[in-house]
This record gives C-alpha cells, sequence and structure tokens, in this order.
C-alpha cells in the first residue's frame, strides 16, 4: 500500500493506493478522531451489487450501525432527487454531526455523496472509495455537486473527503469502455503537466484492454499526484486549479446537450481535449503538433462529435460554463505539453473554431 497526501488551506489527508482495501475499512475508520457513531454507505445499482456487502462486512468492526442507500447508475442521477432522497434517509436514519458518508462508486457517487455529506447538517465528513479509473481524479480535491438540466455540475460545495481509498482491485470488473473513459483523465493530466508522462503513455499503453498491474499502478500514482499538487496550491479554484478543466468546456457542453449519462464524461472530455489542442494551435504560437496527439487519443477509439450537436448549440452551452464571466468563455489551451493557460475567447473565435472541428470531427 502507497499514500500520498494531499494538503490544502482547509485540510490535509491521505490517499491510499493498494488492493483489497476494502476488507481493512473498520480499521482505517477507527482512526478518525473523534470517533464515527454511524455509517451510512452510498453506491449505485452495479457497484452496490457487486461490492455493498463486502463493503458492509468490512464495517462491522466499528461496532456501530452501518447504512446503505442505493440510486440507479449513470450520471443523469447525479440529480436534485438522489440528493433529496439521499439526504431524507441520512435523516430518517438519525445521522449525526459525527455519522460517516462512504462514497462507494464512481465519480457520479462520489459527487452526489460528497454534496451530501458536504451540505447535511452543514457539512460531515466523508471518505472516498472510489471503483472506477476515472474517479482517481474526481475523489480527490473536494469538488462535490451534482448536475442541473441547464449545466453539468452547476450546484455543489468544496467539501474535502477524510481520506480517500483507492483500491485497484475495483478496477478489475470495470468494463472496458469505463476504463477509456478514466483513461481520457490520465492523458489530460499528462498533457497539462508532464511531458515526461506523456511520452511513457504514448510509449508504453497502447491496449486499454490490458494494461498490465504495475503500468496501471503507475499511471494512477502520476495523475493522482498531479491532481493533489494542483488542488494543493488552489483548493478553491481562484486561479491555478482552472487548468485542470483542460477539454472540459466542450466536454461538459457536449454531455448537458447529449443528455447525462449518454455519452461518457472521459468521451466528452476526450473530444474537449482534441477541440483545445486545435484552439491552441490556431491562437497560440506552440509547437504542438495538435494533428499527431490528436491521431494519438483516436487510436483509444473515443468517439466523434454525437451528430446531433452543432457549433452554436455548443457555444451556448459553453457560455453556461464556470469559468465563463459575463458570458465569456475562458478556454484551457497550452502552449506546449504540460505549459497550460486560461483565455477568454471571442465568441465569434470560438463559433468558428467549433465549426471546423466539426467538419472532421463529427460523428458519420
Ligand atoms: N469532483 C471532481 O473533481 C470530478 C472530476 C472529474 C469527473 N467528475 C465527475 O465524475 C463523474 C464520472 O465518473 P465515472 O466515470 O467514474 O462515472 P460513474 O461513477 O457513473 O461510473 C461509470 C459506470 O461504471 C460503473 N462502475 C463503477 N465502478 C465499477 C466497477 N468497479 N465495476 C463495474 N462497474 C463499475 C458504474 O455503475 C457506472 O455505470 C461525472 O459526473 C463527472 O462530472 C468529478
Amino acid at each position: 500500500m502507497e499514500t500520498l497526501h494531499v494538503q490544502t488551506d482547509t485540510k490535509q489527508y491521505p490517499v491510499l493506493i493498494g488492493n483489497k482495501i476494502i476488507t481493512d475499512l473498520s480499521p482505517l475508520i477507527e482512526e478518525l478522531k473523534p470517533a464515527v457513531t454511524s455509517v451510512l454507505i452510498l453506491s449505485d445499482e452495479t457497484v452496490g451489487a457487486l461490492y455493498m456487502d463486502k463493503a458492509v462486512e468490512s464495517l462491522k468492526g466499528l461496532n456501530q450501525p452501518v447504512h446503505t442507500f442505493v440510486v440507479p447508475g449513470g450520471d443523469g442521477e447525479k440529480s436534485f432527487s438522489n440528493y433529496y432522497n439521499s439526504l431524507t434517509f441520512a435523516l430518517e436514519k438519525g445521522l449525526d454531526r459525527n455519522s460517516l458518508i462512504v462514497a462507494l462508486g464512481g465519480g457520479m457517487i462520489g459527487d452526489l455523496a460528497g454534496f451530501v455529506a458536504g451540505t447535511y447538517m452543514r457539512g460531515i465528513r466523508f471518505i472516498q472509495l472510489p471503483t472506477t479509473l476515472l474517479a482517481h481524479d474526481s475523489a480527490v480535491g473536494g469538488k462535490t455537486g451534482i448536475n442541473h438540466p441547464l449545466g453539468k455540475n452547476m450546484v455543489g460545495v468544496f467539501h474535502q473527503p477524510e481520506a480517500v481509498f483507492y483500491s485497484i482491485d475495483f478496477l478489475d470488473s470495470l468494463p472496458l469502455p469505463e476504463i477509456r473513459s478514466g483513461f481520457a483523465e490520465v492523458i489530460k493530466h499528462a498533457l497539462i503537466q508532464d511531458e515526461e508522462f506523456y511520452d511513457y503513455l504514448k510509449g508504453e499503453i497502447s491496449d486499454l484492454s490490458d494494461i498490465p498491474p504495475e503500468k496501471l499502478s503507475y499511471i494512477l500514482k502520476k495523475g493522482i499526484s498531479i491532481k493533489a499538487k494542483v488542488v494543493s496550491q488552489d483548493e478553491k479554484e481562484k486561479g491555478l486549479r482552472a487548468i485542470l478543466n483542460f477539454g472540459h468546456t466542450l466536454g461538459h457542453a457536449i454531455e448537458s446537450e447529449s443528455g447525462y449519462g449518454t455519452i461518457s464524461h472521459g468521451d466528452a472530455v476526450a473530444i474537449g481535449m482534441r477541440f483545445a489542442l486545435q484552439l491552441s494551435e490556431e491562437l497560440g504560437d506552440t509547437n504542438l503538433h495538435y494533428k499527431e496527439i490528436s491521431n494519438w487519443l483516436k487510436h483509444f477509439n473515443y468517439p466523434s462529435v454525437p451528430s446531433k450537436l452543432d457549433a452554436e448549440r455548443l457555444l451556448g452551452a459553453m457560455k453556461r460554463d464556470k469559468k465563463s464571466t459575463s458570458g465569456r468563455v475562458k478556454m484551457v489551451l497550452l502552449e506546449a505539453i504540460g505549459q497550460p493557460y486560461v483565455k477568454e475567447v471571442e465568441d465569434c473565435t470560438l463559433l468558428n473554431a467549433l465549426k471546423k472541428f466539426l467538419m472532421t470531427d463529427k460523428e458519420k
């Protein structure tokens, strides 16, 4: 087991990375002070069916009530109704200020459970038990929340977990499209911060259906370290943290305009990164070799922009992005690999760039 540390202005917490952590939850949680009075495990149906019993069994050692609440899977479930139902359940079960919420699942559950924890009785403790590759990103950093029909992640709070227990063996049951989705955030971390890591990924990872355990472990640790470093410097996204949104301005627009859950988060981000790379080359004096990176991304079978979406509609959704001010879109672009910057881009420039991008990148 390896431990990384996240240090923000409000909290310091460990990220444990290992295997079979689910069997050791009680001793890990017993270290929390003040002692936990009850536990609520939140999960989705797929993950719940696979791992809930094990989690409950493992928490018996606490000798405190353990409750479980399961919501349907998919990003459409990061919703007001599931948020409300989770809070109702927590109140009915009598969770108090020393209770603990455990997020057992991917980024959807992590964001939802974190938001429930961050707002229940003005904030109680929670732990992330990420079960997807993507959640190496979402479980770290304390952004929690739900989607609004008008925009992705539009309602939420910053609420850091007490700890993140990343058990790599969870990924054994993860379907390939979800591995691909999570790998997009790994690529993002490399592109925004670490050219050597990008070269490693390019040279060492060619088949996502068969990533050897030692390489998987390496890329997870690398991705988490990059995320932790950025979050440590700018917990509340006053500046630097915005670079983590590379690929997300168009990505979020694609997710909300397609209907949440229609396209995976990572697939949408992969499209968004290709667009951001194209724009970086159009607007900057760069040596990015955009086409080369873009072709490498495509090699993993990331999809193209869904055929029903056009440039005007996507621009409209991008203007609602949280980085936008007074309706002006701010894009995260790259000067070079590892050198991101944020730039306000005029609507007409964006619209033309989107049209150009869609000419080559739209689903046939
Ligand atoms: N908070 C943040 O900083 C942050 C960062 C990035 C992404 N996100 C959010 O994360 C979400 C996407 O996360 P995700 O890709 O993990 O999606 P997800 O949680 O919806 O999981 C994807 C699918 O995989 C299934 N699944 C999860 N773990 C499994 C396992 N071990 N075995 C089998 N099936 C499993 C789930 O049931 C679901 O169907 C989005 O809502 C996105 O906005 C948040």
